[in-house]
């Protein structure tokens, strides 16, 4: 494996959807095993910076450790961790805060759109950038380039007060795959999607898949094609199909060869359900006991520990603390 500390971090959203899976996940598998060093963890402090509900939080914090195990994480490959159970992030977090002027966080496109949605936005949406970028700091690699730039930023600013200390941070590609809307291709699925057969959970029922994807939209050509600008609908079905049979989108388009689209969705169903049952009756599984998951959660956190420790105490000398 290639010499790296690799962090990704995804909120607890609770069971994740196919975009999650394939836009994501799929490639946090296989980091693991090209990676000497990765840390995955389920930043629950990002997720607090809009109002939610404590027991929701807590179920979606399970349900994300169960599903991304049973996606293929292994504890033993990978740090698999809950965010605020390493307090280091926190910590860096409001030093870094210090070292941030107020304009440059104002002018982050993030913060525009969701506070403006949310009418006022609370201090932690505003400041959470800052959050990623210790996130970032802490492992030094990641596979997010949202924010990557503000955590360049501050790196230099850090090392420029104190002292050369944080290595450039660098991201690695990430996959481009992006799963649409099946009700408006023209969007990405996504968990937030109000219509409700617009997104494939991974614990979705074989019958919920068949409805979403016979329900999916496509146009009136029957034949298959890919064509994601003209075609979003169908195109999106034949890039959920090459990925879930790990195929190529031309073997997929092949294989749709003679059939209509409503032929074709049938094919594609068989695909997403042979990929995704396995994955559903291992969730299922592991809920079942969420006190191994808590173990796995708090095994996670002492191995980040060991990293991000000596990291934040050496900030910490060098403040001056
Ligand atoms: P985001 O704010 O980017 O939607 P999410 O929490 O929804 O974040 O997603 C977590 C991860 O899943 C991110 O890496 C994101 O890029 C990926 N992802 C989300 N939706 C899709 C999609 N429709 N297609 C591909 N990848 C996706
Ligand atoms: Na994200």
């Amino acid at each position: 494996p290639v010499i790296g500390r690799v962090f990704s971090g995804i909120q607890p959203t609770g069971v994740p959807h196919l975009g999650n899976y394939l836009g994501a996940l799929e490639n946090w598998v296989s980091l693991q095993n090209q990676y000497s060093s990765v840390l995955y963890s389920i930043v629950d402090l990002h997720s607090i910076t809009q109002p939610q509900d404590p027991k929701l939080l807590r179920t979606n914090v399970l349900d994300m450790v169960a599903s991304l195990l049973a996606c293929g994480i292994d504890p033993q490959r990978a740090v698999l961790f809950q965010q605020s159970q390493v307090s280091e992030h926190a910590e860096l977090s409001w030093i870094l805060g210090c070292l941030t002027s107020m304009p440059r966080l104002r002018h982050l496109p993030q913060w525009k759109m969701k506070s403006k949605q949310k009418n006022e936005g609370s201090v932690g949406l505003y400041t959470y950038p800052v959050l990623q970028a210790a996130d970032i700091l802490l492992y030094n690699f990641t596979d997010q380039v949202q924010h990557l730039e503000l955590a360049q930023d501050l790196a230099r600013i850090f090392n420029h007060r104190f002292g050369d200390f944080f290595p450039e941070p660098g991201a690695l590609l990430s996959s481009t795959r992006k799963i649409k809307s099946l009700r408006e291709p023209s969007a990405k699925m996504s968990k937030s999607d109000p219509q409700t057969m617009a997104t494939v959970f991974l614990t979705d029922s074989p019958d919920d898949i068949a409805l979403k994807i016979r329900r999916s939209v496509t146009d009136f050509t029957s034949e298959v094609t890919f064509d994601p600008e003209n075609r979003p609908g169908v195109s999106n079905l034949v890039s959920i199909h090459a990925a879930m049979a790990t195929i190529t989108v031309e073997e997929a388009v092949s294989q749709a060869m003679g059939l209509d689209t409503g032929a074709y969705k049938r094919l594609v169903t068989e695909a997403v359900v042979q990929r995704l049952t396995p994955i559903r009756l291992q969730i299922e599984q592991l809920r079942s006991d969420p006190a191994h998951l808590d173990h796995v959660l708090a095994q996670g956190a002492s191995r980040a520990r060991e990293v991000a420790a000596p990291v934040l105490k050496e900030v910490q000398q060098r403040v001056g603390f």
